[in-house]
């Protein structure tokens, strides 16, 4: 639209202003919101954005090597990758509550992506795609302490520690104005219309303890799950889908044998924000075809449930 060239048009020339010879630094996610921010700024700036992606080892199937094709290969940015799978487990080890959980990820986040951003010259902005709903919800969360529900924001702190400035080019929108801005900023599809995801990632999909065949377990599970809804042509439809891996065993039976396995529950909501959000009516076959793929083809898992909790009550998320 004549509007969005516009604000992109304004954005660009204000951040060239105000970077000047300097350097800024993002950290990238994949998601819309920090692509489409790391993109911007791109414009604005060129190679004078350094974007750090952090693999912390909670991420998806083929996640790492589709954001390097995308912004190394595809849109030529400045991208580096850090493998931080084995300090980020290492750290999780043993930890179960989904607060600690979050802020365990949260501080060695900061730790990782502060030695990378370190070795920038001239690193004066952190960039980050922070919507306006973020803002609301990060206000009423520190204004009222009983209104805090869950700790969402990753890098909170991050700019003071490292004495950087704040851009955050997306402050004033809504996340159907960012997927709008991604196509006019020519974003692949992959990114226009990806699914939110957490920070921590698969760490609070996994209701329990995080270990390396846990979420193996749950990757595999969620590659069906999504898989299929990407088939069913729902993909672009809901606002999230994906599995949860439930610590809990129970007895199923294979052949002549008793199994005793893990549970997976599939959650697929619609939401215009994620503030509230409403369980999809997926249709019976689909979910029967879910449900007997994974019990078939993912080992260690006997069961699976569909979650038919909206928000609220419920979160979207189990932790
Ligand atoms: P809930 O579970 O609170 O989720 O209903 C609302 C939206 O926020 C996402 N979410 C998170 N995002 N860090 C994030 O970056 C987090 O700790 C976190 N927890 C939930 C969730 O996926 C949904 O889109």
């Amino acid at each position: 639209s004549w509007e969005m060239g516009a604000f992109i048009k304004d954005t660009v020339s204000h951040i060239r202003q105000l970077v000047g010879k300097d350097s800024v630094v993002c950290g990238l996610s994949g998601g819309v919101d920090s692509s489409v921010a790391a993109v911007l700024i791109h414009r604005a700036i060129g190679r004078q954005l350094r974007c750090i992606f952090v693999d912390n080892g909670l991420v998806r199937n083929r996640e790492p090597e589709e954001i390097k094709t995308i912004f190394r290969a595809n849109l030529h940015m400045n991208l580096d990758f850090v493998n931080a799978q084995n300090r980020f487990l290492k750290r999780l080890k043993g930890v179960t509550d989904p607060e600690v959980k979050r802020k365990t990820i949260g501080d060695e986040f900061i730790k990782v992506f502060e030695e990378e951003a370190k070795k920038i010259r001239r690193v004066k902005y952190l960039a980050q795609g922070t919507l306006y709903p973020d803002v609301i919800e990060s206000v009423s969360a520190t204004g009222s302490p009983s209104a805090k529900i869950k700790t969402h924001h990753n890098v909170g702190g991050l700019p003071e520690k490292m004495n950087l400035k704040l851009i955050e080019p997306l402050r004033e929108l809504f996340k159907d104005e960012v997927r709008e801005l991604a196509k006019q900023l020519g974003l692949p599809q992959e990114i226009i219309h990806r699914q939110p995801f957490p920070g921590p990632g698969l760490a609070i999909r996994i209701v329990g303890e995080v270990t390396p065949e846990r979420l193996q377990v749950l990757r595999d599970a969620d590659d069906i799950f999504v898989g299929e809804i990407r088939k069913a042509g729902l993909y672009n439809e809901v606002w999230q889908s994906f599995c949860v891996l439930l610590c809990i065993k129970s007895v199923g039976v294979m052949g002549d044998e008793r199994t005793y396995e893990n549970v997976i529950a599939l959650r697929c909501v619609s939401s215009s924000d994620g503030m509230t959000a409403d369980w999809v009516k997926l249709e019976p076959a689909l979910l029967g075809k879910v449900s007997s793929r994974i019990i078939n083809e993912v080992k260690g898992v006997n069961r699976v449930v569909y979650d038919i909790s909206s928000k609220p009550p419920s979160t979207i998320e189990w932790e």
